[in-house]
């Protein structure tokens, strides 16, 4: 193969016109008269619709153009040209054109594939309009998220996936063996490590891929998917509450600001979008149960909401809800406990709307010593594994919350799609590990 040194991406283009280029790429789809032949090509960076006329090239040429099938890496050489009614406003007069990689029976055609032969074809999938959008929203959301913290002074803390028993609840850890200290687990958050490191750098967050071993197959969980976890010295509940609010909408806006296209081929409604703005809607949980209650839904007090009740929910309000103080025995071990009403904890859970349900769970910790040893006890933990985590507690205690947001609930929210497994470009799910 040549090198690849001289050619231009197609994203370059409109500032090209009347100049003659070589753009590499990939062949999306043909079509041809006896006379003239289009074919759009794909980069990456955009789409291209390339025209060949008979008249102008050689008969090679031609043929080679003719022959062209989905998938097809090519080089083509030609003279960009305006074309109002082209994405970019440009397309390529071909003059010249080089196979490099042909491309036989691609596997998935523009017609319908059922969803198992799809993700069997992840590797290829990914190549379609859709899933390219998709991925370009994502790393939108992830850029946003980096920029955020970045913005504001917070420090990105790296925390470990193998952990000795430490996380959110027992019965959801992937276990491995470790050396000769017996089992490790990937972790299920980065959150308890993040407090110790908040007591050393006072705003941190961290963000890397979580684990959770539920065998739940609902269209909002992933064996495998990304967090982000700020953790904040001094804040308090209602602060963290502020700046949930800031940051979604912070991401929501920049995905409108610059993925408008995308957003477009996935033939996105911006309107809920662009309402996300602070203040978001709260209520507590208790008033919830009373609002789920009214629509036919029905919660006892003390369990958590589940998908249904929460889409319910969150169909009444225009914009995204806090639903705050949910009681203590629904909630994880560290969240502290409201000194207005022990039965519930300082937290909150942030759901969006249009169904996507809870994208951010978050709280004020328990930052007592003597508590949260209690609640490690209540819980049945194994209280060797949180010595650490209470020494926390006995050297310079302070107050402090954050929150965990999912990047694959966001993404699938933000991009209107119906499930979080194309939300990722590899998922992992019970029943899925490959490719
Ligand atoms: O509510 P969760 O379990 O909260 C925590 O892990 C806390 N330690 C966060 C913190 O306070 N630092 O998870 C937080 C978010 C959820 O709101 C959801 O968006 C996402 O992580 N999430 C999942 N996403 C996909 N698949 C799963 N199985 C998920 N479980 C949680
Ligand atoms: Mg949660």
């Amino acid at each position: 193969m040549p090198a690849m040194k001289d050619h231009t991406r197609i994203s370059d283009l409109p500032v090209l016109i009347g100049q003659s280029v070589t753009i590499r790429g990939w062949v999306t789809t043909t079509r041809s008269s006896g006379k003239i032949a289009f074919a759009v090509l794909r980069d990456g960076t955009g789409y291209l619709q390339v025209v060949v006329s008979r008249a102008e090239v050689g008969d090679d040429a031609w043929e080679r153009f003719r022959a062209l099938t989905q998938e097809t890496s090519v080089s083509v050489t030609g003279v960009v040209r305006a074309d109002a009614r082209s994405p970019g406003g440009v397309e390529l007069g071909a003059m010249e054109i080089a196979v490099l990689g042909p491309s036989v029976d691609f596997p998935i055609t523009p017609k319908e594939h059922g969803t198992t032969f799809l993700f069997e074809h992840r590797h290829l999938w990914l190549r379609s309009r859709r899933q390219v959008a998709i991925m370009r929203v994502r790393h939108e959301v992830v850029q946003a998220i980096r920029d955020f913290f970045h913005e504001r002074g917070f420090f990105l803390v790296d925390t470990p996936i193998l952990t000795a028993a430490i996380g959110e609840t027992a019965g959801s850890l992937f276990e491995t063996d470790y050396f000769d200290l017996g089992k490790a687990y990937l972790a299920q958050t980065g959150q308890l490590y993040l407090e110790a490191a908040a007591a050393a750098l006072g705003k941190v967050y961290c963000f890397g891929p979580t684990f959770r071993a539920e065998k739940s197959k609902t269209r909002r969980h992933l064996a495998e998917f990304w967090m982000v976890e700020p953790e904040v010295a001094w804040y308090d509940s209602e602060d963290n509450m502020r700046l949930q609010e800031d940051f979604v909408s912070y991401i929501v806006a920049r995905c409108l600001e610059r993925r408008r296209e995308d957003l477009k081929e996935l033939e996105r409604d911006t309107a809920p979008l662009e309402r996300v703005a602070p203040p978001f809607h709260r209520i507590s949980y208790t008033d919830a149960l009373k609002k789920v209650e009214g629509l036919g839904a029905s919660v006892p007090w003390g369990k958590d909401l589940g998908g249904d009740e929460e889409t319910l929910l969150a169909n009444s309000f225009d914009r995204p809800v806090l639903v705050f103080n949910y009681p203590r025995e629904a909630k994880a071990f560290y969240m502290k406990e409201n000194p207005a009403d022990p039965k519930t904890v300082l937290n909150n859970d942030c759901l969006a709307p249009e169904g996507y349900g809870e994208i951010i769970g978050g709280s004020q910790r328990e930052d007592d010593h003597d508590r949260l040893l209690a609640r490690i006890r209540a819980e049945g933990l194994p209280e060797e594994a949180y010595g650490w985590y209470l020494d926390l507690r006995k050297y310079g205690t302070f107050v402090h919350s954050g929150f965990g947001l999912g990047v694959e609930r966001t993404v699938a929210w933000i991009c209107g799609i119906p499930h979080i497994r194309e939300a990722i470009a590899f998922p992992r799910q019970m029943h899925r590990l490959r490719p």
